[in-house]
């Protein structure tokens, strides 16, 4: 048997060392150990959420965006794309439709788009919290000033989902341009977190030049930062970046590090991305069994969703809301667990 001590560390004293993760990161094809990791991660998981997964519904309401970002399908630079915005009343509108649905948060997630000024942006909140008093709102819109941040915050958001990509340096130069910079993202971060949102950050695993020294860098800051959320999935390419010939992460080593991230921070909101559901066509209910309690399907309006379209091959294209709440809702259940109608605030 394998000498399994850091797995243990981890597992009662929640945070390890850099080497330490670069450690426990060896034994990312070990069965017994991934076993453990799991039994653990599913166990808190339990202990803090019952059988209970949080469903949040995804507006995607801009697909214009003014950064470059080599990964992502709607960067600035791609030519290709149909740019897309909704307006208030259709935001509004998917609003109405998810709370019939059932959905107690709505993420408004976007492009970095200049159109929707803080002004802009304040009013949409401001609607959707008149209409919907008893919903969270969670943004997902880049890179601010902090100023804007508190002006969104004042108007009702709740809580803030930027992944922070990649925390090595150089890493992340490799992947953005060089007017973005992780210094900027990481004070964005503490910004949210300083303002009172419940703050979600993460990374794409697999992602082109991505080392397991990287990743150890990435949990390393996670546990600095302790954010409520943390939203991982596998890297996929995209046909029209300078990507499009790399291969996609791994579904096996994202589970593994979904199950590391919820012993890390057991009161974690940990969604089965649809990244993981785009490789593997159960890869939303392993995520589930292995320590994720949050899904997030779309509730775009359907002409919209294919230009939506970070990576290739991206589900729930073609569906309407009701139909991914559904099919959402027979996969919970198939791996045991249960969709509930709540806001689903993480527990502090
Ligand atoms: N593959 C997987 N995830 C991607 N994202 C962007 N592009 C891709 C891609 N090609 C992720 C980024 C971003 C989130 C909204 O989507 O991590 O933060
Ligand atoms: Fe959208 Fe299954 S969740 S079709």
């Amino acid at each position: 048997m394998a000498d399994m001590t850091v797995i243990d560390k981890l597992i009662e004293l929640h945070n390890l060392s850099k080497a330490e993760y670069l450690e426990l990161l060896q034994y990312r094809e070990d069965e017994e150990a991934v076993g453990r990791l799991q039994a653990e991660a599913v166990r808190l998981r339990k202990q803090y959420y019952g059988i209970k997964v949080f469903t949040r519904g995804l507006i995607e309401f801009t697909n214009y965006c003014k950064n470059n970002c080599y990964y992502c399908g709607i960067r600035r630079g791609n030519p290709h794309v149909n740019r897309y915005r909704l307006t208030r009343d259709e935001i509004l509108e998917c609003c109405r439709q998810g709370y019939g649905l059932g959905y107690r948060t709505f993420v408004l997630q976007g492009g970095e788009d200049p159109y929707y000024t803080d002004e802009r942006m304040a009013e949409i909140i401001r609607a959707i919290k008149t209409e919907f008093p008893d919903c969270a709102i969670t943004l997902s819109v880049g890179e601010k000033s902090c100023d804007s941040y508190r002006l969104f915050k004042e108007a009702g958001a709740d809580r803030y989902l930027l992944r922070h990509e990649t925390a090595d340096e150089s890493h992340y130069r490799s992947l953005h341009p060089a007017e973005m910079s992780l210094a900027n993202r990481k004070q964005c971060l503490f910004d949210l977190k300083k303002l009172g949102y419940q703050v979600g950050a993460g990374f794409m695993v697999g992602s082109p030049g991505q080392t397991l020294s990287n990743i150890a860098e990435d949990l390393l800051f996670l546990q600095e930062l302790k954010p409520e959320m943390v939203g991982i999935g596998p890297f996929i390419p995209h046909h029209d970046t300078i990507y499009a010939e790399e291969k996609a992460g791994s579904v096996d080593l994202t589970l593994f590090l979904l199950s590391v991230i919820r012993i890390m921070l057991p009161k974690v909101l940990l969604p089965a991305t649809t990244a993981l559901g785009t490789l593997d066509p159960r890869g939303r209910e392993k995520g589930l069994s292995v320590g994720a309690n949050v899904v997030m399907p779309n509730l775009s309006p359907v002409e919209n969703r294919k230009l939506y379209e970070l990576y290739d091959n991206k589900i729930c294209t073609g569906e309407e809301a009701a139909e991914c709440r559904g099919c959402l809702s027979r996969r919970v259940e198939s791996a045991g667990y249960h969709l509930v109608e709540e806001r689903g605030d993480a527990l502090r």
